[in-house]
């Protein structure tokens, strides 16, 4: 008997990857509150057996045990890889060692990049083309190229008679809860923030993506971070919507404050927007969790910057905020700067700079010197109003 339970997703096809639940960081950078999952699945045909995807460093040994509870470890055939990131792919070196007999299946542009991240033998590694098919006896897989999601050699592929799509990183989610969708009341949220950090930047080839998928029967979703879903539809449409940078009426405001004007500015322009029925989702970077100011960027219309001039530039929490609008590219379409300086300005010069190759429209901007006065806040509430105007309109 196995300490592991694997979940058989359809007849003889298992998810047989780990759960991460101590992570804490991504990239260094993405805070992951609920840990991770580096999924792999394993599908046993007639003939052949496959596993699609490996696992993350640290946790090849799970990896072979979970394979272990549902089949055997050594007897692979062919190891699947839509993605060569090593959180999908490392364990990929060690299983062809186990495998003598298996091969590496994965895009064009996969069959080259493996190699500069693996110690894998060319003479493992074949490449397919869009369209491929690989039948392992009832249970035939076809390959789909989807590039760059997030990768150049990102690809899906497709378990025709179950009509399960395994995409990846596309679909993704960040949590350890729950192996199905419908068991963790807060996937669609984790989803939604791993669209924002991961996908947004290439939601273009998202769009192409679900295009090229929109007619195939697609009963279950299995991502390799985060659960399976098993009624896809949710996850489709929002997909949808979020690759076709549909907005809502909704701000991020996002502020730092030294001495409490530039979070003065950022509130009073809140409770305008606010009182104009405009959802607001606020954000004081000192605390703020990136995740989640991600997935708030993925539906927002406008953005409110608050901060202040530290030697002579937008203040470095700030900075780092304007960064992350500028490259996960969201669908914002106005954005507002309001902030303060002691005895000289700089700051929303910098803004200027940053957020003028975005495309997004600087409706407006005010800086005070020095505390704000009574016809300061005026000024700015008034900038709250010609930015309600705009995301209404
Ligand atoms: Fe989850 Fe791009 O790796």
């Amino acid at each position: 008997m196995t300490m592991y339970h694997v979940p058989e997703l359809a007849p003889a096809v298992f998810a047989v990857g780990v759960k991460d639940w101590s992570r804490r960081l991504f990239d260094a950078l993405i805070p992951l509150p609920e840990g991770t999952t580096y999924n792999a699945y394993l599908i046993k045909g007639q003939r052949h057996t496959a596993l699609i995807d490996s696992v993350n460093p640290g946790f090849e040994e799970e990896l072979f045990q979970r394979i272990a509870a549902a089949g055997d470890p050594t007897a692979l055939d062919y190891l699947v890889m839509n993605h060569a990131e090593p959180d999908h792919a490392n364990a990929l070196p060690k299983l062809l060692e186990m495998n003598p007999r298996a091969t590496l299946l994965t895009s064009k542009k996969g069959a080259q990049v493996v190699h500069d991240l693996f110690p894998v033998p060319a003479d493992r590694v074949r490449p397919v083309a869009d369209g491929d098919t690989l039948d392992l006896g009832g249970k035939r897989l076809r390959f789909i190229d989807a590039p760059m999601l997030h990768w150049p050699e990102t690809m899906f592929t497709y378990l025709e008679e179950d009509g399960l799509l395994f995409p990846c990183d596309f679909f993704g989610a960040h949590t350890t809860y729950g192996w199905y969708a419908d068991e963790n009341g807060n996937t669609l949220r984790a989803a939604k923030r791993y669209y924002g950090e991961i996908m947004m930047p290439y939601a273009k080839m998202g769009a192409r993506a679900l295009e090229k998928i929109s007619g195939l029967e697609i009963r279950q979703i299995a991502p390799s971070h985060g659960p399976v879903y098993r009624d896809p539809k949710e996850i489709l449409r929002l997909y949808r919507r979020w690759t076709a940078g549909e907005t809502e009426e909704k701000a991020v405001a996002v502020y730092v404050s030294m001495w409490g004007s530039s979070e003065r500015f950022t509130k009073a322009i809140v409770e305008v927007l606010e009182s104009n029925g405009i959802r607001v989702a606020l954000y004081d970077a000192t605390v703020a969790d990136l995740g989640e100011l991600a997935a708030d960027l993925v539906d927002a219309r406008a953005v409110v910057l608050g901060a202040p001039t530290v030697l002579n530039g937008i203040h470095p929490l700030a900075l780092t905020a304007a960064h992350l609008v500028k490259i996960l590219k969201p669908p914002v379409k106005y954005g507002v700067f309001v902030g303060s300086y002691g005895w000289g300005g700089g700051a929303l010069k910098h803004v200027q700079e940053l957020l003028g190759p975005t495309g997004i429209d600087l409706v407006g901007a005010f800086e005070s010197r020095g505390r704000p006065t009574p016809e300061d806040m005026q000024q700015v509430l008034q900038l709250g109003e010609r930015l309600a105007t705009r995301i209404k309109a």
